[in-house]
């Protein structure tokens, strides 16, 4: 029994919306938090604080204490920037294999190339979408360096299997946190937040993020002083000090203005992690009530907190995604798909990567049926009874 039948005769499965629904809700988020962000603004313009300064030590010193991040944040230019510092001050280079997921954004395969190094595309996981420890094991080689491991959609990947693993090869745990900055692996063999339980972690303020900017923004995390030193003095131009340049470096530093956005952010951030987590529940329970439809909700590993950047569902086999995705959008409800291609299928790298020995059969069957629901912070249940109603609707049952 279900009350699937309730739910699409509800007064909200489909009829017209009264508040539009959005994928992602930065205006209402931001008209919340506006008397605070005007004051940053005014803040910021007073000290002329716009190039790191005071704004950004205390966003750096602050966010540590609010996630209990227990280890040094380096602030820099954006997400991607983050994944390439780290990798250059690790020495990840020409001749080197990086290992990475084949189910991610870009960025996290671009970087490897950018350093010179060829990314080497392994499996996830088919309930959670992470990386599939299995298939990184089957992907290494004698040249390979470090793994990537993209916590992605707001929970972790396995490091219960991964860390150790790493440890034992002498590869270095690169963490893309951009998507799960705040969430933690609490597993039988490793413990602690995301971001800092391999040699180095990134995260990205993108507007979007769990914790965005105002623009673009991004941050290395690491236990290490000396690499924290080193990511600092790259993103610097190669400098400590300044007109001293103790190598070549590159310019990605974080803004005083967007750090001073990021602390007001902060001040909410409980309040911001309460409601996407609330909003999943919410469409958990839509969703088991009509189950029969056969869409799959997010997998939840038992291991891991999960703040739900994306909510992120499967659809039958055999559904026609772009026509469920028009119809859905002509009845009000938006939805985007993270990522409808893996990394190997991208053109950018033709002839320049590898894929795991077995192939990544999972990655291309996750991103040919992967479908995201809105999901933000002011995210009502009545819209989320609208949304899963008009998906009820317009999927044939199973
Ligand atoms: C998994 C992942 N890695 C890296 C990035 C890059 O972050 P940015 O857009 O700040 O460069 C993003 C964000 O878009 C991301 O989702």
């Amino acid at each position: 029994m279900n009350n699937a039948s309730s739910l699409s005769s509800s007064p909200h499965a489909s009829s017209t919306p009264s508040d539009p629904i959005h994928m992602v809700d930065l205006g209402g988020l931001h008209a919340r938090l506006r008397p605070e962000l005007d004051r940053a603004v005014d803040e910021v313009l007073r000290e002329s604080a716009f190039i790191r300064g005071k704004h950004v030590d205390v966003f750096e010193a602050k966010l540590t204490r609010a996630l209990h991040l227990n280890g040094h944040v380096v602030g820099c230019g954006n997400g991607t920037d983050a994944l390439a510092l780290a990798l250059r001050a690790l020495g990840i280079g020409p001749g080197d294999e990086v290992i990475v997921p084949d189910f991610s954004f870009i960025a996290s395969a671009e970087v490897v190339a950018e350093v010179g190094a060829t990314p080497v595309f392994a499996d996830i996981d088919p309930a959670t979408f992470q990386l599939d420890p299995a298939s990184a094991k089957r992907a290494r080689t004698s040249r390979t360096k470090a793994v990537m491991v993209v916590h992605l959609f707001g929970q972790c990947a396995d490091m219960d299997a991964l860390v150790p693993w790493a440890e034992e090869h002498g590869l270095h745990l690169v963490e893309d946190n951009a998507q799960s900055l705040g969430a933690s692996w609490c597993g039988d063999r490793v413990s602690g937040p995301a971001g800092m339980l391999g040699a180095v972690g990134t995260t990205s303020f993108f507007p979007s993020k769990n914790l965005g900017a105002l623009g673009d923004g991004g941050a290395v995390l690491t236990r290490d002083s000396g690499l924290a030193a080193r990511v600092r003095r790259i993103g610097n131009h190669g400098a400590e000090r300044k007109y001293h340049h103790l190598e070549v470096g590159v310019n990605s530093r974080l803004d005083g203005l967007q750090a001073a956005f990021l602390n007001v952010k902060l001040d909410h951030w409980p309040d911001l992690v309460a409601r996407r987590q609330a909003a999943a529940s919410r469409y958990d329970a839509l969703l088991a009530d009509v189950a029969f439809t056969n869409v799959i909700p997010p997998a939840r590993d038992p291991h891991s907190t999960h703040l739900f950047h994306q909510y992120c569902v499967l659809l039958p086999h055999g559904t026609d995604r772009n026509a469920l995705q028009s119809q859905l959008q002509e009845a009000g409800i938006p939805t985007a798909v993270y990522y409808p291609t893996p990394l190997s299928s991208q053109p950018a790298f033709e002839g320049t990567a590898r894929v795991a020995p077995g192939g990544t059969d999972v990655a291309h069957d996750v991103a040919g049926r992967i479908l995201a629901l809105p999901m933000h912070t002011e995210l009502t249940a009545d819209m989320q009874q609208r949304a899963v109603g008009e998906l009820f609707r317009l999927l044939p049952p199973a």
